[in-house]
Formats: structure tokens, sequence, C-alpha cells
């Protein structure tokens, strides 16, 4: 009731573990497959080991969460072992994220994770949160986006996934750009903002970074807008992502034309088992409302 597919990779369900949330331990990640989810995201790997930003790096509140990560991990070479882990054991397929600074670096990078052979690979061209550092995110200007989607593609036989940001005045228009380019998948989003949240006993910032992405319930009717205005401009499958915290979130998502749910602060709210818990609710409200398979749900609220 429950399968779908991602060109070509098949999930039993529609939940994903979004990048960054468990880290890229392979340990974890099986752990994550284990509570149900139908995929699961690496946190996003680079060529070198990064500390990222000190604490706090995180907060929720109940209506969004907050980070500043700044992208830490522990760099490809440490990191290829633990993929190679997660796709050993993993019951989902496993989607590798990698970012850069260079688009040529983007290449080199597509070139490694590759020869773990991830079901997927993700290229997080939009993380808003080490902007001082890296500059605009590519998923931000038309022809970065492109280059870097091109040389991804270029450097692997792998499915590519670009994830893409909201912080942009028509998603629709860099998605139609990097599909051109060899995508063969659309995430979004990546977390919205940057935002801000003082502490108003101390006067001061609570992210030690100041600023970070915003993630979580708040962001749920901006993902649900551009997966619904890409689903109109491309014919590639999209992963939906931005505050899927229940079932009937991720219905709503699919309405809007993702093929299948990313999760990321949903873990936060509801637990590890946030993907069993989703995809029970989903069958609940497919078995109540008449539906038998997904397919009727993907797009559904195009034809109406
Ligand atoms: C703590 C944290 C770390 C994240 N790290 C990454 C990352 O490494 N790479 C990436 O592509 N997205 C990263 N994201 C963004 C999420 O994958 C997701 O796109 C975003 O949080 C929106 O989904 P959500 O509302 O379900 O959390 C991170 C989000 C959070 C909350």
């Amino acid at each position: 009731m429950l399968k779908t597919s991602i060109c070509g990779v098949k999930l039993e369900n529609p939940t994903v573990l979004a990048s960054g949330i468990m880290g890229v331990s392979g340990a974890s990640l099986v752990n994550v497959s284990k509570n149900g989810a139908g995929a699961v995201t690496t946190k996003s790997i680079g060529l070198e080991e990064r500390k990222g930003h000190p604490g706090p790096i995180m907060i929720t509140t109940k209506h969004y969460g907050m980070n500043a990560v700044g992208l830490s991990n522990q760099g490809i070479k440490l990191s290829m072992p633990e993929v190679v882990y997660a796709i050993k054991n993993s019951r989902s397929p496993v989607i590798a994220s990698i970012f850069a600074r260079k688009v040529s670096e983007f290449g080199v990078l597509s070139k490694e994770i590759s020869k773990t052979n991830p079901a997927l690979i993700e290229a997080n061209i939009s993380c808003p949160n080490v902007e001082a550092e890296f500059g605009k995110p590519f998923a931000t200007d038309p022809d970065a986006a492109r280059d870097v989607t091109k040389e991804v593609v270029k450097n692997t036989k792998i499915p590519v996934i670009v994830k893409l940001s909201p912080n942009v005045a028509n998603i629709a228009k860099i998605a139609k750009i990097v599909q051109k380019a060899g995508a063969s998948t659309i995430n979004a989003i990546n977390t919205a903002g940057p935002g801000l949240a003082i502490d108003i006993r101390t006067k001061l910032p609570i992210l030690s970074n100041k600023t970070g992405g915003i993630s979580g319930p708040a962001i749920k009717p901006i993902a649900v807008k551009a997966v619904y205005d890409i689903y109109d401009s491309v014919k590639i499958p999209i992963i939906g992502t931005g505050g899927v915290i229940s079932g009937e979130d991720a219905v709503e998502m699919m309405m809007a034309g993702a093929s299948a749910v990313g999760i990321g602060t949903g873990v936060y709210y509801r637990g590890i088992d946030v993907f069993k818990k989703v995809s029970d609710e989903i069958k609940v409200f497919m078995k109540k409302e008449g539906y038998s398979n997904l397919k009727e749900l993907i797009g559904a609220a195009h034809n109406v």
C-alpha cells in the first residue's frame, strides 16, 4: 500500500530520513532504517573534516527548529567506511549526501562516494548556515546550480538528487535548470531563513552562530508550495522535505507532488520511530479516505 519509488529505486514506504539529522555513522543510519524509514540519507559529507560551529547549534520550539550545525563531518575518507556499513546493513536504500565549496570539489566527492555504491547521491547545494564562510549557496544562483549538477552527474553512474533552497524567488525555475543539467530527482527544501532567536533574559542570540536555518512545522507551507510549483515544471520525481511531522503532513506533501517525504526535525518532535508512526498514519488516512496506493495521492492536488 505504501510502496513508492524514486527514479527506479524502490522504497517500502515514502518516509526518508533527511540529511544531517542522524549523522554519518553507519550504525545510526541502520537504526533509523530499523525504525521504519523507507530510505536513509547520510549527513552531508565534504572533502575534509569540519568541526562545525560551537554549541548551542540547535533549538527546537513548539513551532520550529533552528540549527547552525555548520556542516560538521569527518570528511570523505573517514565517512566512506560508515556509508559502506550502512549500505550493507540497512533494510532501506542509502542516500549519500555530499557538499562542497567549489564546483570541482563536488566532482571529486561524487566520484569518491560512488565507490561505496549508494542507491542515490544527493548534492546538497543549499545549506544556508555556512554563508559567511562559503558565500551564497549554489542553489540560489541558476548558473551555479547548473554547473554543480553537471559536475556531480558527470562523475558518477548513480542517479543524482539535487537538494534545493527555498531562499530564491522562483524555485521551480532552478528545478527545471538542474533537471536539464542531469539531475534524476529534486529534494525540496533545505532549511529556510536564516532566522534569529534571542534569549530575552540575557539579550543574546541563542545559537552561537547567531543565525540558523529554520526547519519543522513553521516551514511546511513553504515546502508544500515549493513542491507544488516544482511538480508543474519538471518530469523527475520530488522528495518533499520540510515540516513533515505526521502522516497527514506527508499526505499533503505527496498531494503537492512529492513521491517521497523527507523527515528531519520530526525526529526531534516524535522520536526515532517517527518513520513508522508517519507510515502508520498515512495508512490510516488512506483506508479511511478510500485510497489503495500512493500513486493516487502523488500530485493529487493538481488534478482537481
Ligand atoms: C540539525 C540539522 C542538521 C542538518 N544538516 C543537513 C545537512 O548536513 N545536509 C542537508 O542537506 N540538510 C541538512 N539539514 C536540513 C534537513 O535535511 C531538512 O532539509 C530541513 O531540516 C527541513 O526538513 P525538516 O523540517 O523535516 O527538518 C539539517 C537540518 C537540521 C535540523
